[in-house]
């Protein structure tokens, strides 16, 4: 078999992929001599391994890679999208209450947004969703600090400038004005850090309240804030599908 054909993973990732914890989990359990390749005791997260080839013990125990599992997670604000926090506060984990694989978060809500989030230790799908280049819609709603006009909403529809580029078009559709807000969807297909909060920036108003609806085809119908509940299988179907779709249109396009 030809290098380029070798499946090659860090030790590191190997053991968060089996699903037994995060990769700064699995680092330190190396660095602390718990884990073996082909019976030697390998302390450097970033060895090599070949996935065809090499045997992994952790604790003297063989890896068994673990079942994929999928879980949508309805995040409430305050609550971080991260492993855990230097200062203490809750994060998303502290919500997945029974689940024993450690599952990392497709992509990101930032501390004060609300919504879907989905969780997976299925690092393919994980990357295939969060890759900007597949185009996978994720819907908001929007609480704007002001009212909007029409050609605010175009703008934010055609694309606006932001630091590091101008935004893809857009989706967006306003819901509703108040007395003094307005508040709208909006649906992008990228996932650039807090996004949205500087798109509306970029139109000289402001988010109050973020939450997200829907990414791809999963949507947050049935499902309480803080509660989390897994894919049904036919979810993981449309998901893997849409997905792989995703990344045929962009070899296509190359
Ligand atoms: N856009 C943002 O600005 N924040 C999020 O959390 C998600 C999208």
């Amino acid at each position: 078999m030809k290098q380029t054909e070798r499946r090659l993973k860090t030790l590191d990732r190997v053991l968060s992929k089996a699903g037994i914890g995060s990769r700064t989990e699995a680092r330190s359990w190396i660095g602390s001599g718990r884990v073996a390749v082909n019976g030697k005791l390998i302390q450097t997260p970033d060895h090599w391994v070949d996935l065809d080839r090499d045997r992994v013990t952790f604790d003297g125990k063989p890896l068994q890679s673990a079942e994929s599992r999928y879980v949508l997670l309805y995040k409430p604000k305050g609550f971080l999208t991260a492993y855990r926090d230097p200062e203490g506060r809750p994060t998303v984990y502290d919500l997945l209450t029974d689940v024993k694989q450690f599952l990392g978060t497709v992509g990101r809500l930032d501390l004060d947004t609300s919504g879907l989030l989905l969780m997976t230790n299925d690092n393919a799908l994980a990357e295939a969703m969060t890759n900007p280049e597949h185009k996978i819609p994720k819907t908001y709603l929007v609480k704007a600090s002001t009212l909007l006009t029409d050609e605010q909403l175009n703008r934010l529809a055609n694309g606006v400038e932001l630091s590091d580029g101008p935004t893809r078009p857009a989706t967006v559709v306003r819901q509703r004005d108040s007395e003094k807000y307005t508040f709208l969807e909006i649906t992008i297909t990228e996932g650039r850090n807090r996004q949205v909060r500087r798109m509306l920036e970029a139109v000289g108003s402001k988010v109050l309240k973020l939450v997200r609806t829907r990414l791809g085809p999963l949507t947050l119908e049935g499902l309480s804030i803080g509660k989390w509940r897994d894919l049904t299988p036919e979810e993981v179907t449309r998901l893997r599908k849409q997905s792989r779709a995703a990344g045929r249109s962009v070899k296509r396009k190359s």
